[in-house]
C-alpha cells in the first residue's frame, strides 16, 4: 500500500486526477469504478480541466458506480446519477452507453428482483473486462461505498441499510433533515471493490483522520470496511495533510510528493 500525503485538498484533487488520467492515457478503453462525495470533486474538476485544454479522451472508457439511494429518480439532485452527470459525465466526451450506476427506482419490497439486479450489476462488471480503477472516498466511520461498519468483507453488490450515522452525515444534503435520507442504497460490496486492479482511496480533512489511522494502521476488520485496502495488491492511498495527521509518519513507506 503506497501512501501519499499531499499539502492540501487542492494538491489532492490534482494527484487524484493525474493517477486516473495516467491510466486513461495508457489504456483507452479502461475501466473505471467511481465515487461520489466532496473529496472526489477535485480531482474531477481536474479530469475536466485537461479534457479541455490537454485532449483527454473519454470515448472508450467504460465506467460503473459504487452505490446510489435507493428511491431516488436519476433526476433528483441529490441522487448519484445527477451527481456524476452534473460534476463529470456531461463536462468530459464519454459515451453515454459506458456509463453504469446502479438504479435508484428498484422496489424496496421486491427483494428477489432487486437481487437479480445486483447479479446483472455484477455481470456488467465482469463482461467488461474487470475494473482497471477504484475510486474510493472514506466515510468517518470507515465505511467505503455504503459498506458500513460490519459489512461482510466478501460481499457482492447488494442492498444495504444505512447506519444513522451515515444518514446524520448526509443530512446536510437534505435540509438537514435526516428524515428525508434514504434509508436503504445499493452498493458495490467489499469483495467486489477488492476485484480491482488498482485500489485509489482518497480523504481530505480532519474528521477522517481517526479513519485513516485505523485504516492504514489498525487490523483488518469488518469494523473499519476500509481496512480491507491492507489486502490489496495494489493500493494508493492519496490524503491531505490533516486526514494524515494521525499517522505515523516515521513510517517509509509515507511520502510527500510522487
Ligand atoms: P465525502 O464522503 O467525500 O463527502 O467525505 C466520503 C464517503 O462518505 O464515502
Amino acid at each position: 500500500m503506497l501512501v501519499v500525503i499531499k499539502k492540501n485538498k487542492d494538491e489532492l484533487g490534482k494527484e487524484t486526477a493525474r493517477v486516473i488520467s495516467d491510466i486513461v492515457r495508457e489504456k483507452p478503453s479502461c475501466v473505471l469504478s467511481l465515487a461520489t462525495g466532496s473529496t472526489p470533486l477535485g480531482a474531477y474538476k481536474e479530469l475536466i480541466r485537461m479534457h479541455r485544454e490537454e485532449g483527454l479522451d473519454f470515448s472508450k472508457v467504460t465506467t460503473f458506480n459504487l452505490d446510489e439511494y435507493i428511491g431516488l429518480a436519476p433526476t433528483h439532485p441529490q441522487s448519484y446519477h445527477y451527481f456524476m452527470n452534473e460534476n463529470l459525465f456531461k463536462l468530459i466526451n464519454i459515451d453515454e452507453r459506458y456509463i453504469h450506476i446502479p438504479s435508484g427506482m428498484v422496489d424496496v419490497n421486491d427483494i428477489n428482483r432487486i437481487e437479480r439486479y445486483c447479479e446483472w450489476y455484477e455481470e456488467e462488471i465482469k463482461k467488461a473486462g474487470g475494473m482497471d480503477l477504484q475510486l474510493l472516498g472514506i466515510g468517518a466511520n470507515g465505511h467505503i461505498g455504503f459498506n458500513e461498519p460490519g459489512s461482510s468483507l466478501g460481499a457482492r453488490t447488494r442492498i444495504k441499510t444505512l447506519t444513522s450515522a451515515t444518514r446524520q452525515d448526509n443530512a446536510r444534503f437534505f435540509n438537514n433533515d435526516i428524515n428525508k435520507v434514504p434509508k436503504y442504497a445499493i452498493t458495490m460490496g467489499v469483495g467486489t471493490i477488492l476485484e480491482s486492479r488498482l485500489v485509489l482511496l482518497v480523504a481530505s480533512g480532519k474528521h477522517k483522520a481517526q479513519a485513516i489511522k485505523k485504516t492504514v494502521e489498525g487490523p483488518v476488520t469488518a469494523m473499519v470496511p476500509a481496512s480491507i485496502v491492507q489486502m490489496h495488491r495494489k493500493a494508493i492511498l492519496i490524503l491531505d495533510e490533516e486526514a494524515g495527521s494521525l499517522l505515523d509518519v516515521q513510517h517509509e513507506q509515507y511520502v510527500t510528493d510522487l
